[in-house]
């Protein structure tokens, strides 16, 4: 496993759209070793893949309840509830500001060996659920943020 540089918002592959994986390989095994390396290291609660360069439709997330790994994620269904939080991004660092996001959000994505698998994130998972997947698509949450957060408002 080795760390990867993560890139920040100025970067323009930050704004391209990632590619499908096709290809279930020792490659894309290497790239999720080191994503998830990156990501604890970071002590962030999510990454994707063109946040250290590759546009691969890859992502990894532990939120602080496991570790999960998202190859070519997507939303099914999420609840017309919304929720109105805080979020912040390893590619902006020092910054926060207040998004609107589902309350809950079904994600279907492929595991490393290719297999299915569906997943459901309540308040803080679905909120980093789509905050990573818009990664995949060149969306950052500064896009799409209600307002920013002050210095002093930032715990
Ligand atoms: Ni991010």
């Amino acid at each position: 496993m080795a760390l990867r540089k993560i890139v920040t918002k100025e970067d323009p592959v930050l704004r391209k759209i990632s590619r499908k994986v096709e290809v279930f390989d020792k490659r894309l095994w290497d790239l999720l070793d080191d994503m998830k390396e990156t990501l604890y290291k970071a002590e962030g609660a999510g990454l994707a893949a063109p946040q250290v360069g590759v546009l691969k439709r890859v992502v990894v997330i532990d939120v602080g309840d496991g570790y999960i790994e998202l190859v070519n994620p997507e939303i099914t269904e999420k609840s017309e509830e919304i929720q109105e939080e805080a979020e912040g991004c390893l590619s902006v660092p020092g910054e926060y500001g207040i998004t609107r996001r589902p309350k809950w959000v079904i994600v279907k994505a492929q595991n490393r060996e290719g297999k299915w698998v569906i997943y459901k994130g309540e308040d803080l998972k679905a909120r980093c659920f789509c905050h990573e997947l818009d990664h995949l698509d060149g969306t950052l949450y500064i896009d799409k943020v209600v307002r920013m957060l002050e210095p002093d408002e930032v715990e």
